[in-house]
């Protein structure tokens, strides 16, 4: 019923730098997700989030794909086949650890290098942010085979898009390119696809000069507070910053330290020097 590949195989990763480099690796089937493969790429989640050496997770694919969505015979026909359990159960592992990047330990890019659809929406939402190439290709195919882009990907159209722009986007089942994708706030930036690791690379170093305990509580902040009226958004963000300073007492006191004292940075103009509060 499944490919021969082995499940610890549908995702490739490697750590250098700080930089944790995770990969959709199904090339041969354009990276779709399997229910093996979603599997695996919660073990592979959980194997990195609190590891001491990954600053960043990098989310990609091998091949010409990020990922073609969901694996319309693993994922759908072979799931359904046994029954609404079989259905939920799948469903459960997809969403499960779309769920767990979205609210990840570290920050998380997506590196779009190639296609990108459908089921591919949720973890392009559960990361950070977004880069791809300007060839890579968007699209909710999935009018095209019959049904309406669940899985959260509607969702993700909504947050993410204009009305206009998703109700066009769902309905006509038309591919946008990555230049677009920028354009319509799908992605952060496009760029050639020959410096797409560059960028991503220099946006991660960026990342990794910051306060991390930051970097979750502003991360979990912009999610939580776009469903928040204004005042509870306010003090949601008291709260979370208090509780911040509960990880880290000193961070920002040093970063106000080194700029008004030892006036050896302006946070107008970049980070503190975090090695001096360690
Ligand atoms: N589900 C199952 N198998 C897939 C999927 C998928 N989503 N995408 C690709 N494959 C398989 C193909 O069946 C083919 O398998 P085979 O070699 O055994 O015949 C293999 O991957 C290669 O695919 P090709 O179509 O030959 O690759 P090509 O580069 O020509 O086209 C493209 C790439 C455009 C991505 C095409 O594969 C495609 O349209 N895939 C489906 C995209 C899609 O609509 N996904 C579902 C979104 S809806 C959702 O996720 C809920």
């Amino acid at each position: 019923m499944t490919t021969n590949q082995a499940e610890s195989e549908t995702v490739a990763f490697e750590v250098t730098d700080q930089i944790a480099w995770v990969r959709f690796n199904r090339p041969e089937k354009r990276n779709c997700m399997s229910p093996r493969l979603n599997r695996q790429m919660l073990r592979v989640l959980d194997e990195l989030e609190f590891r001491p050496d990954v600053g960043v997770l990098v989310l990609t694919g091998a091949g010409t794909a990020w990922s073609a969505g969901m694996d319309l015979k693993e994922y759908f026909r072979d799931s359904e086949a046994e029954g609404l359990a079989g259905t939920r159960q799948a469903q459960r592992e997809a969403y499960t650890w779309w769920r767990r990047l979205r609210w990840f330990q570290k920050p998380t890019i997506a590196m779009v290098n190639g296609w990108c659809f459908g089921g591919g929406y949720g973890p392009l939402f559960g990361c950070d942010l977004a880069f791809c190439a300007l060839e890579a290709q968007f699209g909710l195919s999935e009018i095209n085979w019959g049904i309406l882009p669940g899985g959260g990907a509607a969702k993700v159209a909504r947050e993410l898009l204009s009305f206009r722009r998703a109700m066009y986007h769902t309905l006509m089942g038309e591919n946008i390119d990555g230049r677009t994708a920028a354009e319509w706030g799908l992605v952060n930036e496009a760029v050639p696809a020959a410096q797409l690791q560059e960028r991503v690379t220099a946006v991660a170093r960026a990342l990794l000069q910051k306060n991390p305990v930051a970097i979750k509580a502003a991360k979990d902040a912009i999610r939580r507070v776009g469903e928040m009226t204004y005042d509870n958004a306010e003090d949601y963000l008291i709260r979370a910053q208090e509780a911040a300073n509960f990880y880290d007492a000193e961070g920002r006191q040093e970063g106000i330290r080194q700029f008004i004292d030892e006036k050896s940075y302006k946070p107008g103009l970049g980070a503190y020097d975090r090695s001096k509060q360690e």
